[in-house]
């Protein structure tokens, strides 16, 4: 098949998988190429720790991720929803694809990448989440991170959707990406290493 063909097929599957659960997908289209490209350029393209991306979808910015240089090896792609988890293992047979949920990273990462992941890179809706699932997130990344990791999250609202203080992280807005329908802003969150919990 075709590379166009599979990746018109991918968006197909997205606005699919969309209309049966759009709180899940949290967007109708799958996000531009630009997205990846930016967030490529604040997870150490030339490293060699281990990245996960957590809500993989039809892959748009795992294959930006990966035009960008970053080794398809270095990336652990977590999706839940099962028919895009199985496009993606399909399309992106160098990457580890895991369907499960962003929520148990302990349990369905391999073992031996906890304690080296340095960047997580999100596009979950969190916003759609309810704010116990949002914090059983953010303390699975943070598990399974260095205690310097970085958190990348990018939303298609202006404001952050993850909130700083109630989980007790620092926060910084990175930019906003206007090649993107919606715009999308890219935001980071890292713990402060004496800080137990978020
Ligand atoms: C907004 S879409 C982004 C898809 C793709 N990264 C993109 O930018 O086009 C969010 C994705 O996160 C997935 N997702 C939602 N909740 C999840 C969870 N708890 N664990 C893993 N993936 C999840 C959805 O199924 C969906 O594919």
């Amino acid at each position: 098949m075709g590379l166009n063909l599979d990746r018109l097929l991918g968006t197909k599957l997205f606005i699919l998988r969309c209309l049966r659960n759009p709180r899940q997908l949290g967007a109708v289209l799958p996000t531009s190429g630009h997205v990846g490209t930016f967030l490529a350029r604040h997870a150490d393209v030339e490293a060699d720790f281990p990245i996960i991306e957590l809500g993989g979808g039809s892959g748009s910015v795992t294959r930006a991720l990966i035009k960008s240089g970053i080794a398809p090896s270095r990336l652990y792609v977590i999706e839940l929803d099962p028919e895009l988890a199985a496009y993606l293992k399909k399309t992106l047979p160098d990457v580890t694809v895991i369907q499960g949920d962003a929520a148990n990273l302990s349990s369905i990462l391999p073992a031996d990448i906890i304690g080296k992941v340095q960047r997580v890179i999100s596009s979950l809706p969190m916003i759609n989440m309810p704010p116990a699932i949002r914090r059983k997130i953010l303390e699975s990344c943070f598990e399974v991170m260095t205690p310097g990791g970085i958190y990348l999250q990018f939303t298609y609202a202006p404001l952050s959707s993850i909130n700083d203080k109630i989980h007790q992280l620092k926060k910084k807005r990175l930019g906003t990406i206007l090649r993107n329908v919606p715009p999308a802003t890219v935001w980071q969150y890292t713990r402060d290493v004496a800080t137990a919990g978020c």
